[in-house]
């Protein structure tokens, strides 16, 4: 894959509010933490801990990175767990994994059949998702969620 022909598919940059990142062992117990420093980060961003937002993000968080550490992993390599808050209240989720030769479905998981549930969660909880390259060999998939609701 050479980064000239690669297309990417985020919407235009917004300048972050605020952000937080952390790179984590891909490993169950890694994708657990990034769950739980994701809401220990909107807590800390006075978002209600128990709020509908803040589970909803949780979740998106679990299962990009669950899927980091299962299709993603690479020995030797973690994953990278990035949350930005963005103007008007958006959220965009990050999981930058080392496997940036695998790409994600080509369709969404409603086109797909069979298949797992994680990214379905991710489609019906995030207002747009999608996978980037991250150069020179990994790849970001995000999902970004409003932190109200519309
Ligand atoms: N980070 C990733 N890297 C490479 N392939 C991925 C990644 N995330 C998802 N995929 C591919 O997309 C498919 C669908 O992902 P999804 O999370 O919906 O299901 P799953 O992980 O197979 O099962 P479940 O999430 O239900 O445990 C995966 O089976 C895998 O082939
Ligand atoms: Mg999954």
């Amino acid at each position: 894959m050479t980064s000239e022909s690669v297309q990417i598919d985020t919407p235009q940059p917004v300048a972050p509010v605020q952000q937080f990142t952390q790179l984590l062992s891909a490993t169950r117990r890694g994708a657990r933490l990034a769950r739980l420093l994701a809401v220990e980060q909107l807590v800390a961003w006075e978002w209600p801990r128990d709020g509908e937002r803040t589970e909803a993000a949780a979740l998106v968080v679990a299962e990009l990175a669950a899927n980091a550490v299962v299709h993603g992993r690479l020995d030797g390599r973690g994953f990278r767990l990035g949350l930005a808050l963005l103007p008007a209240g958006r959220l965009r989720i990050e999981v930058t994994d080392p496997r940036g030769e695998r790409g994600l479905p080509a369709v969404r998981p409603e086109d797909a059949g069979e298949g797992g549930r994680g990214l379905i969660i991710v489609d019906a909880l995030a207002a747009d998702w999608g996978v980037r390259p991250h150069p020179p060999s990994a790849k970001t998939v995000w999902a970004e969620v409003s932190a109200v609701r519309p």
